[in-house]
């Protein structure tokens, strides 16, 4: 028994001084990513070398939309059913055998839904130790931020301002590099995806179907034919001198806006104008939300001397057309630098984007022990401290 404990001991003790030494003895290296944070099952396989390999995913559009949004416990139990299938996909389109090929792999480890977070790192966390290959949990906007510096040409240098926009986040950072945010701004209530959802809600719209579908994809298609000023609703976070001057954002208000206007005017919601305009008149003050706060954001940079290489826009929301060219206009002819976003199927939640955070972190020795928990509230400023 004592023996046992003290074989137990050791492995503890080999595994912490692995995470500290981590010696990245062959080159390119190759990692296999597991994402199971919230609703979509996604694996990939990413080399050092910038190469995506291959790429599996499961999407639950069909399981959740009956439900009009995500529902915790069906995501985790698809997750539970596909995993399996969803890793083996994509070792089968590499044509790669895991034992022999896969030298690291990655997980979200969180921020997300703790049971669907739970059920893909118990998988990474045991395919990891049985194969005895390194492990790496990652932050999952972490993750977010970093595929622009796979998807790009060459990598995006750090420092890089960064609008993190997803179902969970809102967030503008600086990129100072791997594992080192300084955060600016975040939501104080509901995340623009959330808002994007509600508001698809409150106009019965249709989720669109397949990869980089759902709610908030369905809002964007309505709105490009309606007429943003046909009601006029408060911008968030102006009406007083010190909201104005922070960096941080709100949207839950300009959901109760739609609704307040709704309401006043009568409108009718089954005639397809007004849901255009309704959809139309949301986007464009979310949009002008996001752009106020965001010339905060590179006025304090300039004001710290912070010399930015790009904007990078990444998360599901950023796979939205109007607010890619808003933000491209203000980046490039406000502040002359690129707006960076990945294509939008790598914006919404996927196994690629894990995988290249487990490139990112295992180069430069970041790997963590057998042992790790889920972290369903993880904020991104506590990485590297
Ligand atoms: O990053 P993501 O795939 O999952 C989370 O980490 O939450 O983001 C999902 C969010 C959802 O709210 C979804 O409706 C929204 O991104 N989304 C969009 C668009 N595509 C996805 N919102 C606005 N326009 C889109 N085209
Ligand atoms: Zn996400």
């Amino acid at each position: 028994m004592l023996k046992h404990v003290r074989n137990n001991i050791y492995r503890l003790r080999w595994s912490r001084n692995y995470s500290i030494l981590s010696p990245v003895t062959k080159s390119p290296f190759t990692v296999l990513g597991i994402e199971t944070s919230c609703d979509d099952t996604g694996v990939a396989i990413v080399n050092s070398d910038r190469q995506i390999i291959s790429e599996a995913i499961h999407l639950q559009q069909q399981l959740h939309e009956p439900y009009g949004g995500v529902v915790p416990n069906l995501a985790m139990s698809s997750h539970q059913q596909h995993l399996p299938l969803v890793i083996r996909e994509a070792l089968d389109k590499a044509n790669m055998d895991i034992a022999r090929d896969i030298d690291v792999v990655a997980v979200t480890r969180g921020p997300g839904l703790p049971a669907c977070l739970g059920n893909g790192l118990s998988a990474g966390k045991a395919l990891a130790a049985a194969l005895r290959k390194p492990l790496i949990g990652v932050h999952h906007m972490e993750a977010h931020a970093l595929t622009a510096r796979l998807t790009q040409p060459t990598p995006v240098p750090f420092p890089f301002l960064t609008l993190l926009i997803s179902g969970g986040h809102t967030l503008i950072l600086v990129a100072h590099g791997v594992n080192h945010y300084t955060q600016l701004g975040t939501t104080v209530d509901d995340s623009i995806g959330e808002a994007y959802d509600k508001i698809s809600r409150l106009l019965k719209l249709p989720w669109l179907k397949g990869r980089g579908g759902g709610p908030g994809a369905a809002l964007e298609r309505v709105a490009e034919k309606g007429d943003p000023k046909k009601y006029k609703v408060p911008i968030p976070m102006t009406k007083d001198k010190h909201r104005k001057e922070a960096m941080d954002l709100s949207f839950s208000g300009l959901k109760t806006s739609i609704s307040t206007l709704i309401k006043n005017h009568d409108l009718d919601l089954d005639d397809e104008i007004v849901k255009r305009d309704l959809a139309s008149v949301f986007q464009k003050t979310a949009i002008t939300h996001l752009t106020d706060k965001l010339e905060l954001a590179f006025r304090w940079c300039r004001e710290k001397d912070i010399i930015l290489t790009a904007l990078v826009v990444s998360g599901g929301v950023a796979s939205n057309k109007s607010i890619r060219s808003s933000l491209e206009s203000l980046a490039t002819e406000r502040y002359n630098i690129p707006l960076i976003c990945p294509p939008p199927h790598l914006c919404t939640d996927n196994g690629v984007m894990v995988a290249w955070a487990g490139v990112e972190r295992f180069r430069i020795g970041l790997v963590d022990e057998y042992i790790i928990d889920h972290l369903p509230r993880w904020p991104i400023t506590t990485l590297g401290s």
